[in-house]
């Protein structure tokens, strides 16, 4: 059985973390809409998660929406003292599945209600405001409004920690003068590295980057080298990439999320395998190849 204390660990709001933790979108229907296809193993996915060690759970109640959120209820209430659940708030889903932003404060305050009610807790250990001017992308905009009333609801008890998602580097700087910042989760992975100078100054700051689409999100990363670096190493092309993400930084919390057993049986195992210096370079090369190739 993996030790996936061997990822290391970080600190997220009250708690120090595993650094491999699960994100658990993945577990809702097609489109992250709906109810999943078997809710049986959807709940058996949390609850091996939390017996192989995990402690940081990422959620949201637009996934479903309000559908992940009970179910981690349902898999995992009472909770472990020791397990950091993270939801985000900004958003909301249409009746056909889309992502409506929803940034006002009133729709922040039921958000957080929503959480409160869906997770059934009294407080939420960490909210993520996930910012929609672009809903794909980070993009300008003052978050100050938005963020103030997020604080507020903080100091009104029912959040204990606040981050921030989909964000530049601007819009963080903002919100650190509103209030403490303990983590940002943005878009990146081995492929996808437009926040390396971001990661390294929220490190030297000791604020978690938590990547999300780690394994390449909703086409999951394929490359030949990846593949043939697995190959060499005894392991699979997603545990390199994983591994990747807890080489490249003390403070990237890795969050894969995944629908099966046997695919969070190998993430997990991720915690184990070591990579050489050589397959990080040769993953530098092709991130920059492909980034040439790209322009
Ligand atoms: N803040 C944001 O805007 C935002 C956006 C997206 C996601 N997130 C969070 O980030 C978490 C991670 O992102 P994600 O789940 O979208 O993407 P991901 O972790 O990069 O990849 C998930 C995909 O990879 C597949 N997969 C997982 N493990 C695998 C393995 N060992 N071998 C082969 N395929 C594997 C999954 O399919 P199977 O189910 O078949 O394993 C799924 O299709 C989410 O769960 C969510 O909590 C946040």
């Amino acid at each position: 059985m993996s030790n996936i204390k061997q990822s290391g660990t970080f600190a997220l709001g009250d708690h120090t973390v595993a650094r491999l933790g699960y994100g658990a979108m993945q577990l809702a229907g097609p489109g992250v809409f709906g109810p999943p296809k078997d809710r049986d193993a959807a709940l058996a996915v949390l609850r091996e998660a939390v017996a192989r060690g995990v402690n940081h759970i990422d959620t949201s109640d637009f996934y479903g929406p309000h559908i992940t959120n009970q179910l981690v209820r349902e898999a995992l209430s009472p909770y472990p003292d020791d397990l950091v659940i993270v939801t985000k708030i900004g958003a909301i889903r249409g009746n056909d599945g889309s992502w409506i932003p929803a940034m006002s404060s009133e729709d922040l305050a039921r958000a957080v209600h929503d959480n409160l009610r869906n997770l059934g807790l009294d407080v939420l250990d960490v909210v993520n405001l996930r910012l929609m001017f672009d809903t794909h992308d980070p993009a300008e905009g003052s978050i100050e409004e938005s963020l103030t009333a997020l604080a507020e609801l903080q100091r009104q008890g029912f959040v204990r920690h606040i981050g921030l998602s989909n964000v530049t580097p601007t819009q963080i700087a903002e919100g650190r003068r509103i209030c403490k910042i303990v983590c940002v989760q943005n878009h990146y992975n081995v492929m996808h590295r437009h926040d390396d100078a971001l990661i390294d100054s929220l490190a030297q700051d000791g604020i978690a980057y938590v990547p999300y689409f780690p394994l390449g999100g909703f086409t999951p990363l394929q490359s030949t080298i990846l593949s043939d670096i697995a190959a060499r190493l005894g392991a699979t092309p997603m545990q390199v990439a994983l591994a990747w993400l807890l080489r490249r930084s003390p403070n990237i919390l890795a969050i894969p999320g995944t629908s099966s057993i046997a695919h969070l049986h190998e993430n997990l195992a991720a915690a184990e395998c070591v990579l050489p210096d050589d397959a990080v370079e040769e993953l530098d090369k092709a991130h920059r190849q492909a980034n040439v190739s790209a322009i």
